[in-house]
């Protein structure tokens, strides 16, 4: 469905930029020593559930992502934003929560690579 091509490729260059603001903001901040979640998180992590909603909509002409893949997608995101936007008001969160949401971070990016 060439028509709807164009919408998904947007909706992945925005998920990629999300992806960069989420971990980027993620390491970068956990290399200052202070373990505060930052804006960069908080949008990276925002912009990856709602981008993600949209390229989990059937925009590939029935070659669809398993509805098993998407679902486990959904709930790492949820939970990764979840995780960042409780606890953005912190000045400091414990160094098992800050590095969980860089873990999630990177398996929900191995999920989307490797289950195919
Ligand atoms: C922190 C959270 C997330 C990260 C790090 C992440 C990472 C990625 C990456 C790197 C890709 C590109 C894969 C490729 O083009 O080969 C991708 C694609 C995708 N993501 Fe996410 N994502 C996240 C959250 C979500 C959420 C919440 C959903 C909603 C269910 C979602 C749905 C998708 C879909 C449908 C694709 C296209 C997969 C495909 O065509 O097989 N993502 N994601």
């Amino acid at each position: 469905m060439w028509r709807v091509e164009p919408l998904r490729l947007v909706l992945l260059f925005v998920h990629l930029i999300g992806f960069a603001l989420l971990l980027g903001g993620a390491i970068t901040q956990y290399l200052t020593g202070r373990l505060k979640i930052n804006s960069a998180m908080l949008w990276g992590a925002a912009i990856q559930v709602l981008t993600g909603v949209g390229l989990s909509a059937p925009l590939r002409d029935g070659h669809e992502p398993s509805p098993a893949k998407l679902a486990t997608k959904l709930v790492l995101g949820l939970m990764i934003f979840a995780m960042v936007f409780f606890s953005r008001k912190r000045e400091a969160v414990n160094r098992g929560h800050f590095l969980a949401i860089i873990g999630l971070t990177l398996l929900n990016a191995g999920v989307a690579v490797f289950w195919r």
